[in-house]
This record gives C-alpha cells, structure tokens and sequence, in this order.
C-alpha cells in the first residue's frame, strides 16, 4: 500500500520543510495538490514550485501530481518538466481524456484519471487499459480537511472488479487511489474495497501530533484492520 501525504494544511510558507518531514517518515510518495483557481475555486502552486521542490528533494520521492486545472491538455508537459514521475487528470476538465492520457505516457510520466464524488466511472473505464491509477475523490476538490463522502464506496468496488477482470484478461494492472477526508479512522475499511493508494492531507499535517506519530497511529489502525 501507497500513502501519499498532501501538504495542502501543512505550513505553506515551508513546504520543503513540510514534504521533508514526510519523506523523513517513509513516505516516498508526495501528492502535489495543484489548483488554477478556474476549475476548483482555490490556488496552489505550478511548475516553478514543483522545480525547486525537486531540487530541495532530490530524486528520491516520486512526485504525484493531481492537477485540478481547466487546460491540462495545454500544460501537462509543464508539470513532467518540472519532475513529476505521475499526473492525475480530471475526467471533468478534460475535452478529448483519451488523447490526453496517452500524450501523458508519451511524454514521460505514468498517468492516472480522477473522478469526483458525483461523477461515474463509466467513461474511466472506456480508457481503464491505458492507465496506472484511478483517483477516486472522496470529498469535492479545492480544500484540505473536508469529510470524508461514504457514497464512494459502491464506485470503489465496481472499478475494483473491472480492473481484476482486466488484469485477469492479461492487461495492465490499475491502482485505485482515494482523496479526501482519509483518516486513522477509516483506512482499514477503505482498503477493503480495493483502494491500495490513499492521500492523506489533515490527517498527516495537523497540529495535534507531528508526521511520524500520525502515521504511526494511521498505519497500525490499517493493519489492525487488514491483518
Ligand atoms: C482536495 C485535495 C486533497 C486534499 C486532501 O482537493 O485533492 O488532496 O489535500 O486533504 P484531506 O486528507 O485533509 O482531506
Ligand atoms: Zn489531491
């Protein structure tokens, strides 16, 4: 299983310091929340930002970018340049998904497609064969710390069953990862349904404890759980 902290309730003035502090725990995964203000109603950072983070992290941490932007099919090549190893696009911003998401492979990155609460996985599944992940978002993009929306679940285990059907035809193995509102509280029952990958923003970055012990306190609830 993947955790992949997002800095986004972190201290934004030091976000190197912030994503060092994950990857100081173990993670090796860094979710990078970018926000054009247009598609969700909210600003983050682009590709110089991303740029020096590389620098400032080295090689080492595999930088997960969910671009929640209305013109991922103009800028996408920015943020592979900028050293992002994977890109998740908005089935909903997106014109022509299929071109983009093998422009996205074309280009150097593995790519994933991400659907919001109300959106279904039908169109996913019309390019499940292209793709290394689905982001199934569990809140309603533009905010760290919302709660988590339980009507995912029935999404989740449907996605899972295409995705071991088409595995068991001989084609490409497909992560399912999970955004929003994932706490200690409910990572073992959200692994259950086929979720390998989970984002954890507040649940990592908050004031009560510092990254490790939450992640500690996250890990053994998951374990507990999924034996
Ligand atoms: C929301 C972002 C999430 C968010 C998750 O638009 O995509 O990645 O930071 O934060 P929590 O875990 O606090 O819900
Ligand atoms: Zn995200």
């Amino acid at each position: 299983m993947i955790i992949a902290p997002s800095v986004l309730t972190a201290d934004l003035s030091n976000l190197a310091v912030a994503c060092k502090e994950a990857v100081d725990a173990g993670l090796d995964w860094l979710h990078l929340d970018i926000m054009d203000g247009n598609y969700v109603p909210n600003l983050t950072f682009g590709p110089p930002v991303i740029k020096s983070l590389r620098k400032a992290l080295g090689d080492g941490p595999v930088f997960d970018a969910h671009l929640m932007v209305s013109n991922a099919e103009e800028c996408y090549m920015d943020y592979i340049e900028a050293g992002c190893d994977h890109l998740s696009v908005h089935i909903e911003a997106a014109t022509h998904l299929h071109r983009l998401v093998t422009a996205i492979r074309e280009g150097g990155a593995t790519v994933g497609v991400v659907i919001n609460p109300a959106t279904p996985i039908g169109g996913v599944l019309e390019v499940l064969s292209e793709l290394d992940l689905v982001l199934v978002m569990s809140v309603n993009p533009g905010f760290g710390g919302q709660s988590f929306i339980p009507s995912v679940e029935r999404k989740i285990r449907a996605l899972k069953q295409a995705i071991d059907e088409q595995v068991s035809n001989g084609g490409r193995p497909v992560q399912i990862q999970i955004d929003g509102g994932v706490k200690a509280h409910n990572i073992g029952e959200i692994a259950s349904w086929g979720v390998s990958n989970f984002v954890v923003g507040s649940g990592l970055f908050n004031n009560r404890a510092n990254v490790a012990d939450n992640l500690s306190e996250i890990m053994s609830n998951y374990e507990q759980y999924n034996g």
